[in-house]
């Protein structure tokens, strides 16, 4: 079942197509690959979902409503959580702060014993308890990186949009970067990804949509994507 829809989906910068004409589906459950060169419009389109800027035309519907144009936060609260690029911990604040931020803020009406205890059961989750007093500037990246993927976790999200959580990761790292989002799915979250890392996109995924220049260029099983001569061609290689 279609948990999240995008149709006619557009978003220009100057002029310039970020995101043009896009048509989407997320199925409930699914680990749904997004990837495309540098500039392809990914992060915009995660942009778009999330509320955090206005598509041109086109319409987002989450669960069967009408998401485009609402406010990020109205979306938060519907289920829809995501992770940025550049990492936006909040660096006065321990780790476990960071978290509760987004149990406080998050999905429900939550009252703070109840943000409390979602927090600590979030990093335990993901594995992150040893650290809970430290300052985010004082950890690795692949733990900085974690403590976005926390805080989004404590909002309850039913869908998650992880925009290159694997960036600058050593191969361990990875692979438990792997770990962890099998194991958020496992936990019925439904997961949408943004990654260069193939073999992470490759191994996670059961669909995956290719954009260039804004445009969808492919979609498909990761087998038909590593196959594809466009996607080859265009971002791929040999
Ligand atoms: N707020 C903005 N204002 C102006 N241009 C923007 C803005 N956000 C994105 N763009 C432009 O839109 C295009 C798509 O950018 P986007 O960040 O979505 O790419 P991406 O696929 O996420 O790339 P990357 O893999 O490098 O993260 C780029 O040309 C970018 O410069
Ligand atoms: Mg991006």
């Amino acid at each position: 079942m279609q948990i999240l829809n995008g149709s006619g989906v557009n978003k220009a910068f100057g002029g310039r197509k970020a995101v043009d004409n896009v048509d989407f589906h997320v199925d409930e459950n699914e680990i749904l690959g997004l990837i495309g060169p540098n500039g392809a419009g990914k992060t915009t389109l995660f942009n778009l979902i999330s509320g955090a800027i206005k598509a041109d035309s086109g319409t987002i519907t989450y669960k069967g409503r009408v998401i485009s144009g609402m406010k990020p936060y109205r979306i938060c609260h519907m289920g829809l959580a995501r992770t940025f690029q550049k990492a936006k911990n909040f660096p006065d604040m321990t780790v476990r702060e960071n978290v509760l931020m987004g149990a406080v803020f998050g999905k429900k009406g939550t009252d703070n014993a109840a943000a409390e205890r979602k927090t600590d059961e979030i990093l335990s989750f993901v594995g992150l308890e040893d650290f809970r007093d430290k300052s985010p500037g004082d950890i690795a990246l692949a733990l900085q990186k974690r403590v976005e993927v926390a805080r989004a976790l404590a909002t309850s999200p039913d869908v998650l949009m992880l925009d290159e959580v694997m960036a600058g990761l050593n191969p361990t790292e990875v692979g438990e970067a792997m770990e962890l989002i099998s194991k958020i799915r496992g936990s019925g979250v439904t997961i949408i990804m943004i990654e260069h890392v193939m073999k992470a996109i490759m191994s996670l995924c059961d669909r995956i949509i290719v954009l260039h220049h804004g445009q969808k260029i492919e979609e498909g099983t990761p087998e038909h994507i590593s196959n594809s001569k466009t996607v080859i061609d265009v971002y791929l290689g040999e």
